[in-house]
């Protein structure tokens, strides 16, 4: 037995569940060379909203910050999140745009591409799969864990299964929402593992206080790799504790056999950082404390403080807990999707509508018109037909691939802002962001001018960097 293996999340996850993802490249800098001498499987770097973050708050270029990474990490493979055909944005992208996207993230330094669907829909991941391997890359596709009446082990294992069929490398439990039970993880992942030969991956979340216990029976069951965070940066809404994590697996056949002294020192590094941001109010201590709500509601943390924003801006905030109660109705109405982005934006809006408004399905978010019509894929189970008849009327369900619709728009998108374009990259970010990309590009002509940045327009100066 070779030991577990360790993904740290230190410079994606970690800083995006706490401080919002607001690290930036420098502060990442004067400790990459101990980073890359840990006997890391891989670090977690890119993807899921440190792209945004870069362009709209940091005013980095992400492409850039993934080069700088690459250069620094010699030993070490790098890992990125990718939201399958809806890569780092909101909306499904035509193939064109993915597999370049796909390309140019390995091309630029990326190892690993992990790749999950909000809806657990295999058919959008198998574009950015096929083009992840083409592209010599290890294509590691992700379950999006949930609980529901129909999500039970067997679904799983067969997702497991027809996800090893059509080509990953590797499969992600992926917990968002910190509610996997450690008696429940050790029976899903034997199955999953008497099942599939390719290696099997935990990722959950501290916020409910239960990941610790959930990776120890993980491992035991045979989990390969296990995420987590260096201490400064873990728990909370964060993943568990790297050193706690790799010590409690020391003098076991599980031993990562990392270097418990530079984590120890990559630690006090990252105090100091964190220090930072608890003096800025960046850091909010609140999602450093163990939630119950979500054990008992099994939403994301996340989710929970939309809600109450969402709440408090209709000067309702006194119907949470009825607001909480509607969500798994609303979740049962649209067959049980899991709760991430987009689905936990639509559930949660549409139940703050239902119980604020007094009539449900009074009023109906465009984004979840289009989720009953298909244009994000099948739901875990078909959608009743009067719920579909309350929603979308008498329109026809679009039961295809969602990107089948989609017409190439790469060459069109490089027509629109050619007088920028300085790297071939920079289409893709503005794809991804068309405003934020537009507003970082000419930020970068007007540095490059020493053009007095505050003298542009009034949107930067909004931006809370
Ligand atoms: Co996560």
């Amino acid at each position: 037995m070779s030991g577990v293996k360790i993904t740290e999340t230190i410079l994606r996850d970690a800083h995006q569940s706490l401080i919002a993802t607001r690290m930036k490249t420098e502060e990442m800098l004067p400790i990459l060379e101990k980073l890359d001498q840990v006997g890391y499987y891989s670090l977690e770097v890119w993807g899921g909203a440190t792209f945004d973050s870069c362009l709209r708050f940091l005013k980095e270029d992400p492409w850039e910050r993934l080069r700088v990474l690459r250069k620094n990490f010699k030993n070490t493979k790098l890992q990125m999140l990718l939201r399958g055909q809806n890569l780092l944005g909101y909306k499904h992208y035509s193939d064109d745009v993915v597999e370049e996207f796909v390309k140019k993230s390995i091309g630029n330094g990326i190892d690993i591409i992990r790749i999950f669907d909000a809806l657990n829909d295999t058919r959008n991941l198998r574009t950015a799969v096929e083009t992840t391997k083409k592209s010599g890359g290890h294509a590691q596709t992700a379950i999006s864990y949930t609980v529901s009446p129909v999500h039970n082990i067997d679904y799983y294992v067969n997702l497991a299964i027809e996800m090893e069929n059509m080509g990953a490398d590797s499969i992600c439990i992926k917990d968002m929402s910190g509610i996997l039970l450690p008696y429940v993880a050790e029976k899903l992942i034997k199955q999953i593992k008497e099942e599939i030969l390719i290696p099997v991956q935990v990722h959950s979340h501290f916020t409910s206080g239960i990941a610790n216990q959930t990776y120890m029976k993980s491992i035991e069951a045979g989990a390969d790799i296990i995420d987590t965070a260096i201490s400064p940066f873990g728990m909370g809404t964060s993943q568990p504790a790297t050193e706690p994590m790799v010590a409690s697996l020391k003098n076991s056949p599980y031993d990562p056999g990392l270097d418990m002294d530079l984590l120890l020192e990559i630690s006090e590094y990252f105090k100091d950082i964190k220090e930072k941001y608890i003096n800025d109010g960046v850091l909010d201590p609140k999602v450093l404390e163990v939630n119950v709500k979500t054990l008992k509601y099994q939403v994301p943390g996340g989710m929970l403080s939309n809600l109450v924003s969402q709440l408090k801006a209709q000067g309702a905030l006194d119907r949470f807990e009825d607001v909480l109660e509607e969500v798994p109705r609303v979740r049962e109405d649209l067959g049980y999707p899991p709760l991430v982005t987009p689905m936990s934006q639509m559930v949660g809006t549409q139940s703050v509508f239902n119980v604020v408004l007094g009539e449900r399905y009074k009023m109906i978010p465009k984004e979840v018109k289009n989720y009953v019509k298909g244009l994000y894929g099948k739901p875990t189970v078909p959608i009743k037909d009067h719920i579909k008849k309350i929603i979308i009327g008498n329109e026809k369900v679009f039961t295809g691939r969602p990107a089948d619709l989609l017409e190439p728009e790469l060459d069109a998108l490089k027509e629109n802002i050619k007088e920028y374009i300085e790297q071939d990259e920079d289409v893709l970010s503005y794809a991804l962001f068309p405003q934020v990309a537009l507003d970082y590009f000419k930020y970068r002509e007007a540095k490059k001018y020493k053009i007095d940045t505050n003298l542009l327009n009034e949107e930067f100066k909004t931006y809370p960097i």
